[in-house]
C-alpha cells in the first residue's frame, strides 16, 4: 500500500505545469483502435493509461510511449475477451466497448472498475448500442455486445452522461447512416474526441453542444491528436494556490475551461490574475463563504467538488456544498473532520462551516478527488498528515510529488 506523508503550512510558490486531461486521454486511448497507426500526445503519465496500455497490448495493438507520446498500431488487432482484472482497474475500459463494437461488432468484457462514489450504472451506453442494433448479453458481470450491422438513428439520452455520449459516438462512427445523440454531455473532452475521430476520417459535428450528429463510415485511418489541458487537474491546484500560493503559477491550461470554478474563487475574495493559457493565484486571509452546487458542463465540475470543499473550509462563515452527480462523494469528509473540519453531510450535501484549524493525522483516501482535496487539506494543516490509500490519487495526478515539491511543498510517497 503506497501512503503520502506531508507536513503542511509551507507557502507554495512557483509554477506547476498541468498535463493531459485524464478523462480525455482515457477514451482517446480506446479509440485509436477504429483507425490503424495514430500518435497521441500529451498524455498524463497517471496508472489510469497503463492499464489502458495492457488493454490494447491484450487487444495485439502495438503501442510506444516515448515521455508523453503514445503510438498506437491497430492494424492487426485480434478482437478478445477483455477479463475482469482488466476491465476491473478503471472505469473507463467501458470505452472498448463502443469502439470494439464499431470496428469489429462484437465485444466481450467485464463490468468496468473505478472510484467508489456512486452506483454508477451503464444502463445509457447499452440503451445506445441496443438503438444502432446491437444485442447485449450481461452474464455474472460479463458484457456481450453483437450487431450484424450498426444503424445510425436518433438516439435520446435520458442524462447528459459524458461517458454513454462518447461511447455512442465510437460505435456510431462505422454505423451505416447518421447517427443523432440529443441531451450529449457538452463537455470539452467531448470535443477532444471528435476532433481525433474527424482526422481519423469520420464525420462528426456538433461535439459540445447538446445535440451530436456522427455520419458513419466504413473505415477509418490513423491520426495524430493532442490531450487537451486537464482542467480538474488545474482546478485543483488553483485551489491549493488558493489556500496557500504566493503567486503560484497554473500552466498549460485553457483558461476558459475552469470558468466555473474561477467565477466562485472571485466571490470568495482569491487573488487571481487570469490569462488565456495560465492563472496566477494567491492565498487569502479573509475570505468569503459561498453556495458550490455541482453540475453538468459548462457548470461547476462535480470532480473539483471534492477539493474545493477544503477551502470552504477556510471561509470566514457558513456555505453549502451541493453534489448532484454522483450519490457518494463525501467520501472525504470523515477525514477532513478528523483533521479539524466542522462540516455537516445530509445526503449528497454539506454544511462547511469556517474557519477551522486544520492539524495532521492519519487519513485514508476513498476516491481519486476525495485524495486529493485531503492532500490539499494537509498542505494547510499543522503537523504531518499521512495518507493512506494514495493508489486512488496517482490514478489520475500525474507526478503529483514532484510538482508539489517543486513549488515548496514537503511532500513524500512512500510504500508500505
Ligand atoms: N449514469 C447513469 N447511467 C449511465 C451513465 C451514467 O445513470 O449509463 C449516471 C451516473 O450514475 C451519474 C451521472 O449519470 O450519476 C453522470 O455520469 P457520466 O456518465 O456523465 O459520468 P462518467 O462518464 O462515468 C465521467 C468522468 C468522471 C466525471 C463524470 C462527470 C471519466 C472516465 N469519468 O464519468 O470523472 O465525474 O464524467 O463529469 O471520464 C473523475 O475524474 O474523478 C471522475 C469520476
Amino acid at each position: 500500500m503506497k501512503r503520502m506523508l506531508i507536513t503542511g503550512k509551507n507557502k507554495l510558490t512557483g509554477t506547476i505545469n498541468i498535463g493531459g486531461a485524464k478523462n480525455s486521454a482515457v477514451a482517446l486511448l480506446p479509440a485509436a483502435i477504429l483507425g490503424s497507426i495514430s500518435k497521441i500526445k500529451n498524455v498524463p503519465n497517471i496508472s489510469d493509461i497503463d492499464a489502458l496500455i495492457d488493454i490494447l497490448e491484450l487487444l495485439n495493438c502495438k503501442t510506444t510511449l516515448i515521455d508523453s507520446e503514445l503510438i498506437i498500431d491497430a492494424t492487426n488487432l485480434k478482437n478478445t475477451l477483455i477479463p475482469h482484472k482488466n476491465s476491473n482497474r478503471l472505469r473507463a475500459s467501458y470505452y472498448f466497448m463502443g469502439a470494439l463494437l464499431g470496428r469489429e461488432k462484437y465485444v466481450e468484457i467485464y463490468i468496468p472498475g473505478g472510484c467508489n462514489i456512486g452506483a454508477r450504472p451503464i444502463d445509457i451506453h447499452i440503451d445506445g448500442f441496443k438503438a444502432l442494433g446491437a444485442t447485449v448479453d450481461i452474464d455474472n458481470d460479463k458484457y456481450t455486445l453483437k450487431a450484424d450491422k450498426l444503424v445510425g438513428t436518433d438516439i435520446f439520452l435520458r442524462f447528459q452522461s459524458v461517458g454513454a455520449t462518447i461511447n455512442i459516438m465510437l460505435a456510431a462512427t462505422y454505423a451505416e447512416g447518421t447517427t443523432i445523440i440529443h441531451n450529449a454531455a457538452e463537455e470539452a473532452e467531448i470535443i477532444n474526441i471528435a476532433e481525433f475521430l474527424n482526422a481519423m476520417g469520420a464525420k462528426i459535428t456538433g461535439a459540445g453542444t447538446d445535440c451530436i450528429t456522427i455520419e458513419g463510415q466504413q473505415e477509418l485511418h490513423g491520426a495524430e491528436i493532442s490531450v487537451l489541458p486537464d482542467r480538474i487537474e488545474a482546478g485543483t491546484y488553483i485551489i491549493l494556490g488558493a489556500l496557500i500560493g504566493d503567486n503560484l503559477c497554473i500552466k498549460n491550461i485553457i483558461s476558459k475551461h475552469v470558468e466555473a470554478l474561477t467565477t466562485k474563487l472571485k466571490e470568495m475574495g482569491v487573488p487571481l490574475i487570469i490569462n488565456d493559457d495560465n492563472i496566477i493565484v494567491s492565498s487569502s486571509d479573509n475570505l468569503n463563504p459561498c453556495n458550490i452546487k455541482t453540475l453538468v458542463y459548462p457548470g461547476f465540475p462535480t470532480d473539483i467538488g471534492q477539493p474545493m470543499s477544503v477551502l470552504l473550509t477556510q471561509a470566514n462563515g457558513t456555505s453549502l456544498f451541493e453534489e448532484t452527480i454522483w450519490e457518494n462523494r463525501m467520501g472525504h469528509v470523515p477525514s477532513l473532520k478528523k483533521m479539524g473540519a466542522n462540516i455537516v453531510v445530509n445526503g449528497m450535501s454539506a454544511i462547511i462551516n469556517g474557519p477551522t484549524k486544520l492539524h495532521g493525522c492519519e487519513v485514508i483516501a476513498t476516491d481519486l478527488r476525495g485524495g486529493a482535496a485531503l492532500v490539499l487539506a494537509a498542505l494547510i494543516a499543522e503537523g504531518t498528515t499521512i495518507i493512506t490509500d494514495v493508489e486512488h490519487i496517482l490514478r489520475g495526478y500525474e507526478n503529483i510529488i514532484e510538482k508539489l515539491t517543486n513549488v515548496g511543498a514537503k511532500i513524500e510517497l512512500d510504500e508500505i
